[in-house]
């Protein structure tokens, strides 16, 4: 998920159904929204809280059930957006809406070639042909009880929610909004509807949400202007970011021994590799880069002094050529007394989004000071300040403290006049003997290619071995 925290339930409003209706109305009026641009959004929003928790490398096969409604037409927005984050959606959309919204969407989904199956042909086991459920048959606005066709999907829909004997679940059920079937306020009132795994909520929880027992509930459609949220005295949490999701309600509980990913990715061959192990650690760097990935060179640093006890920490990578990897720290921090006392050391980078890690081990050595200077200046005017305040890894009596100083220097420097980059305060660089780059593969059949140092016809050169997962 994205970097926001966690709310406790009762932090958040839900609403009732005639103020999720108003509130609609109150867009759509005087708010000046289309339903047009409200479907995109709340599509948006679903697709975007269904990769953040289920990978399209493991969960690819989606089928979006699509009521006759705006509930339905948020699945079909959703569709095409899993479509292009890489998922496979296939669609039920069993009672079409004549309105150009609604054609318009079936179009842009036909010409991404995305299969529409009638009820009749779904396959009669729903877990065998698709990862990922998507029910989007009912919203708030729904009454009553569903009609046919619905009546019989919400059934094979429920009877997916149960585990199987080898208690490995069969497909994931993600409702938009409302889980069909459900009564919008009361919930799952006679106990046999869906069980979502995944609850997607739309501009603000309705009542029932409250019932909701499924590991992952999330709030979608970041639209809500203050004046609703005035109105109605909403009470939302603040989206991570430029996040379209947010997760609200009880984190899930996780079971450590069985969070394992089959890692699908390209096979990494000896051939294929570069001869020289800073080339293949560029190329892997610019995916990573290229890949969006958050901080791609962040690097764990482990070191040991002689007491020969390792620890490590995150550091950024500033640098990185043929004479080894840069990072800049405190020379007076538990890691510079480590280093001084042994200068090997270990750099472990680890690229989630790639299924990708590579380490690195070496002898590190300080960086010029002209280098150091010379970073120094380039960083933001804050930072600087703070590497002059910050005597890294010493007891502090708190952080009003830091604050203070920081303060003093503030104005001290308040005239844009020249930082001078304290004594205490630079760069090291590690110079590689060793150098191990990770694929992760299916069925853990993973791809390890060892870099280590040998000398032919006395040239330095690098041996690439293969080494067992
Ligand atoms: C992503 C990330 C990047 C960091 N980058 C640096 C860095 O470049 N330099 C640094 O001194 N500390 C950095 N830190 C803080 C270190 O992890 C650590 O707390 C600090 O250097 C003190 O470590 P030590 O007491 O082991 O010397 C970073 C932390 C994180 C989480």
């Amino acid at each position: 998920m994205g970097d926001g925290a966690v709310q406790p339930p009762d932090s958040i409003s839900y609403l009732t159904q005639r103020e999720a209706a108003e509130i609609d109305e109150i867009l759509m009026g005087p708010l000046g929204f289309s339903v047009d641009q409200l479907m995109e959004l709340a599509g948006l929003s679903v697709a975007t809280s269904i990769a953040e928790v289920y990978r399209a490398t493991e969960y690819n096969r989606v089928l979006a059930i699509c009521g006759p409604g705006n509930n339905g037409g948020d699945g079909l927005v959703a569709a095409r957006h899993l479509y292009h984050f890489g998922y496979k959606p296939v669609v039920c959309y069993p009672k079409r809406t004549p309105k150009p919204l609604y054609s318009g969407l079936v179009t842009q989904l036909e010409s991404l070639s995305v299969p529409f199956l009638s009820v009749e042909d779904l396959p009669l086991d729903l877990s065998k042909d698709f990862d990922i459920l998507v029910d989007a048959m009912f919203g708030f606005s729904f009454q009553g009880t569903p009609r046919p066709p619905f009546d019989d999907l919400i059934q094979r829909v429920v009877s997916l929610g149960e585990y199987d004997q080898t208690h490995k679940k069969s497909a994931v059920i993600i409702s938009v909004d409302i889980p069909s079937g459900w009564h919008v306020e009361e919930g799952d009132i006679g106990g046999e509807g869906i069980k979502p795994d995944m609850l997607v909520s739309l501009t603000a929880p309705k009542l029932c949400a409250r019932r909701f027992c499924g590991p992952h509930h999330f709030l979608g459609g970041r639209f809500v202007p203050p004046s609703i949220i005035e109105k109605y005295k909403l009470r939302l949490p603040p989206y991570p970011s430029t996040s379209m999701c947010v997760q609200i309600g009880k984190p899930p509980k996780v079971d450590i021994s069985a969070l394992r990913e089959n890692y699908i990715s390209p096979e990494l061959f000896e051939e294929q590799v570069d001869a020289d192990p800073i080339d293949q650690f560029c190329k892997w760097f610019d995916d990573a880069v290229a890949g969006g990935l958050r901080e791609p060179n962040a690097m764990a640093l482990s070191t040991a002094g002689k007491d020969g006890k390792p620890s490590s920490r995150m550091v950024l990578l500033k640098g990185v050529d043929k004479d080894g990897f840069v990072w800049y720290t405190n020379y007076e921090s538990r890691k510079a007394h480590e280093l001084s006392e042994n200068p090997n050391a270990s750099l472990l980078f680890y690229w989630e989004g790639l299924n990708r890690q590579v380490r690195i081990e070496g002898s590190v050595q300080k960086v010029s000071d002209e280098e150091s200077e010379q970073y120094f200046h380039s960083r933001p005017r804050g930072s600087q300040l703070g590497a002059i305040v910050s005597k890294q890894s010493t007891v502090v009596l708190g952080r009003h403290v830091l604050h203070q100083q920081y303060k003093e220097l503030e104005a001290k420097f308040s005239d844009g006049s020249l930082i001078p980059k304290p004594k205490h305060w630079g760069g090291y660089r590690l110079k590689p003997e060793l150098f191990e780059f990770w694929q992760g593969q299916q069925s853990r059949l993973h791809d390890r290619l060892l870099y280590s140092p040998t000398e032919i016809n006395g040239k330095q050169m690098w041996k690439i071995e293969r080494l067992a997962p």
